[in-house]
């Protein structure tokens, strides 16, 4: 492809993803494809010779568009949002335009320098204590699984990167905190069996004072407690675990204190959510992700510390291909995470502050916590449905009752209703189990949601209820 086709195709791309974002509402939320159908439409060979890439586009038009989920939809209530704009895809398209490999300072000064200013940024916007530092990694389960680690050497005082593994070592997290948990647990080398979950109250927060037992009794048993991870909004009803008390432990008995706010933590955007950040003096290390609510689009995962020393002592190398004049003058991003190449994520990043600004942002926030108050209003005015969470954010957690119904009875009756929901195509919701109970999840989180598609939601819901409830 010549320049000048470049250009051509680059002006279609970009007109194409306008209208997308237009037009959206248009296609069904949840692909409709069934296993197998867009690979059996491929061909199984690659193209010999090159082509002009506009049939490429026509076939993505054709043939990939029908198996693509549309994550910016109005209608996305699935999961967790993972909101784009049209900013942070302009930032996207530069970074991939530079084609630049910032593993290190010098491989490009201004990549290394402008993550360094909008990572003080975030810290600033979100109110972490003055000192913490950020790195942006790929995703909060890369940012998780170097928090493990570098408790895991700091416990150790460095032996397990020399060594190998011997003390055996403890992590703690609530029963509510996320897999991503478990499994950096396995890769760090810790072993599953030394993950202990630790019971929540009835608003599915840990509880503090189980936190303590446990640690007295595996230090009495022999086990040095490495880490505990703390979730501000877990994933299936936005729990948020209270910081101060367990930060107060952690210091106690000299546990590195991890915080797991891939979800929640941008609402920390906004002065009156901050109070669950009380206490985080205690933190050692804090992850959110502006790829989940923050318009960035997939990936950039914020990663914070407290002190940058045991990151970079669990992860630097210093190869001689890779010495340079200045390495004691500035920041190597590659000793702050596992990988050497990396992303320059940064400037999508600065993109998207810079172009909604911070006000812009907390008014996204503060729109997306008024529409879930109002669904939870709707869903606690019909008596034939029940609330199963508190609603901190912009989650809201419920099911349909039903007189004399079993637990299995109950969760038959709301997949039947969530799966009636989504093959509307007009909203996508999921579910989750709290305490063994079938909860439906209404996400809301998307840059295009308005009232009326959460208002839609609901008519779809209460629609739908009666003939199940007949049944
Ligand atoms: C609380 C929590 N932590 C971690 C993750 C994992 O995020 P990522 O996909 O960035 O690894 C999720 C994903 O939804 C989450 O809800």
């Amino acid at each position: 492809m010549n320049n000048s086709e470049f250009r051509r195709l680059g002006y279609e791309l970009i007109d194409w993803i306008a209208d997308y974002f237009e037009h959206v509402e248009g296609f069904p939320v949840r692909s409709t494809a069934k296993p197998g159908q867009i690979k059996s439409v491929l061909p199984q060979e690659p193209p010999a010779e090159g082509e002009a890439l506009d049939s490429a586009f026509a076939d993505f038009r054709e043939l990939i568009m029908p198996g693509i989920t549309h994550w910016q939809h109005p209608g996305w209530f699935a999961y967790f949002p993972s909101n784009n704009s049209p900013a942070s895809v302009l930032g996207e398209l530069l970074s991939a335009g530079l084609g630049a490999q910032c593993m290190i300072w010098q491989t490009s000064p201004a990549a290394a320098e402008l993550e360094e200013v909008v990572m003080e940024w975030l810290r600033r916007m979100i109110g972490l204590p003055a000192g913490m530092e950020g790195v942006i990694q790929d995703t909060a389960s890369t940012s998780t699984l170097c928090a493990l680690l570098s408790a895991r050497e700091k416990t150790t005082d460095y032996a397990i990167n020399r060594a190998g593994f011997r003390a055996p070592l403890r992590v703690y997290a609530s029963e509510e905190a996320h897999s991503s948990i478990d499994k950096a647990v396995k890769i760090a080398g810790y072993g599953i069996e030394n993950l202990q979950k630790i019971e929540t109250d009835e608003a599915y927060a840990m509880l503090p004072e189980k936190l303590e037992n446990r640690i007295k009794i595996d230090l009495a048993n022999g086990y040095k407690p490495a880490c505990v991870v703390a979730t501000l909004g877990t994933t299936s009803s936005a729990a948020i675990d209270p910081l101060e008390p367990i930060g107060r432990i952690c210091s106690q008995y000299g546990i590195w204190l991890h915080v797991d706010a891939a979800y929640g933590g941008t609402a920390a955007l906004l002065e009156d959510k901050r109070t669950m950040l009380k206490g985080a003096e205690a933190i050692d290390s804090f992850v959110f992700n502006p790829h989940k609510w923050m318009l960035t689009n997939f990936d950039c995962s914020a990663y914070f510390v407290k002190d940058k020393e045991p990151l970079i002592r669990t992860f630097e190398i210093h190869p001689e291909y890779l010495k340079t004049g200045h390495d004691a003058e500035v920041k190597n991003y590659r000793d702050w995470g596992i990988q050497l190449g990396r992303r320059f994520r940064a400037l999508k990043l600065w993109f998207v502050i810079r172009n909604y600004g911070v006000e812009g942002l907390k008014a996204m926030i503060r729109e997306h916590l008024r529409l879930a108050a109002l669904f939870k209003e709707l869903v606690q005015r019909d008596n034939r449905f029940e609330l199963l969470a508190p609603v901190h954010f912009s989650l809201v957690c419920f099911r349909m009752k039903k007189e004399g119904a079993s637990e299995e009875e109950l969760s038959l009756l709301n997949s039947s209703l969530l799966e009636k929901v989504n093959s509307s195509g007009q909203v996508y919701l999921t579910h989750t189990a709290l305490k063994g109970r079938y909860a439906i999840r209404m996400a809301i989180g998307s840059r295009l949601t308005e009232e009326k598609h959460v208002r839609r939601a609901w008519e779809l819901i209460s629609e739908k209820a009666p003939s199940l409830l007949e049944q």
